[in-house]
């Protein structure tokens, strides 16, 4: 057996590979209510492993499959690898149920991530609806490592409800490192009416727009949510709020399998969502729509 076979870091850089890691710890993030599934964050074993933010692992369950989950903490800390899980289906269900000491199979870091040196001395804009602010976190954590090289922050973060908004426990402190925060609920509830702190609203994550004052000329929107909610607000800012298309970026969740452009259920035209993405910019986006829907 080759040398190469036992390293562990040569092993994380084996794309066919899993690689095995213990869960350090589990942090119920939204529980289960009425239709809510069940969020759970992730602490795994870092092993050597790094990351841009935007990249994905194939996580998995021995026995069960392995699915795409976002990576939520930034690889510029010397901290655990942060998985946000969503209670969805078989797989993501057994992930999100899984206990510290427990292991769970890694595949990767995949995906093209985010370009963030490019939008130094930029302003950026987070548009996260739901469950999509699990890979804007990751992101925002790695900005804010270096604060200094990016302008101002503005984050909408949009859910059905107050119950289903994501790591609220984290908003003071991301608020007191200078991100502007603004929120919106489909359906508020008599708490969520009673306090204006962050600034709040009762509709879609859209209605938050004019409250934006940043200048689309220097600055860069990051959106992830339901496929929906990316389309109508790259729209909405591309045409209605002067936004540049190739100043709009969205993480696409487009069903997938190899994650390694093998098998084929991520294509979209010509491109693999899970190399050539998941990050795109709207004006790439566009060009595939005009063919095939991205969404
Ligand atoms: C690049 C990428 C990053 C992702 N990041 C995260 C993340 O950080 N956290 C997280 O909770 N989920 C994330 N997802 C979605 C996650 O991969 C799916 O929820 C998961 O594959 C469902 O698998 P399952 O076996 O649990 O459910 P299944 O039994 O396969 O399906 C359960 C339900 O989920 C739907 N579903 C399956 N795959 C997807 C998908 N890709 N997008 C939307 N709906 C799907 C099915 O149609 C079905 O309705 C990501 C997906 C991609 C492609
Ligand atoms: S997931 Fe298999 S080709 Fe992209």
């Amino acid at each position: 057996m080759s040398a190469g076979v036992l390293d562990p870091r040569a092993a994380a850089a084996d794309p066919w590979r899993p690689r095995v890691v213990r869960v350090l710890g589990a942090r119920e993030e939204i529980a289960a209510r009425g239709a809510t599934r069940a969020v759970v964050t992730l602490q795994l074993e870092r092993d050597g492993l790094a990351w841009r933010p935007g990249q994905f692992f194939e996580a998995g369950v021995w026995g069960a499959g392995e699915i795409p989950i976002s990576i939520s903490s930034p690889s510029g800390l010397d901290a655990p690898v942060h998985l946000t899980v969503r209670a969805a289906g078989t797989v993501s269900s057994l992930l999100a149920r899984r206990a510290p000491g427990e292991a769970v199979s890694l595949r990767g870091p995949m995906g093209n991530g985010f370009p963030l040196e490019a939008w130094e001395g930029q302003d950026l804009l987070f548009v996260a609806g739901g469950i999509g602010l699990a890979p804007l976190r990751g992101l925002l954590w790695e900005v804010l490592l270096r604060r200094e090289r990016y302008g101002r922050i503005v984050l909408l973060h949009g859910a059905r409800s107050p119950h289903d908004l994501l790591y609220p426990w984290q908003w003071d402190d991301w608020r007191a490192r200078g991100v502007e925060m603004r929120l919106a609920v489909d359906r508020g509830d008599g708490e969520w009416e009673r306090h204006a702190d962050p600034p709040r609203i009762v509709g879609f994550l859209t209605t938050l727009f004019p409250l934006v004052d940043l200048d689309p000329a220097r600055s860069v929107a990051i959106l992830c949510g339901p496929p929906i909610m990316i389309k109508v607000s790259c729209e909405e800012l591309a045409r209605r709020r002067g936004w540049p298309e190739a100043r709009l970026v969205a993480t696409l969740e487009r069903h997938m399998k190899c994650g390694i452009g093998k098998c084929g259920h991520c294509l979209v035209v010509d491109r693999w969502v899970c190399m050539d993405g998941p990050v795109f910019r709207y004006d790439e986006l566009r060009a595939m729509d005009r063919i095939e829907p991205p969404w």
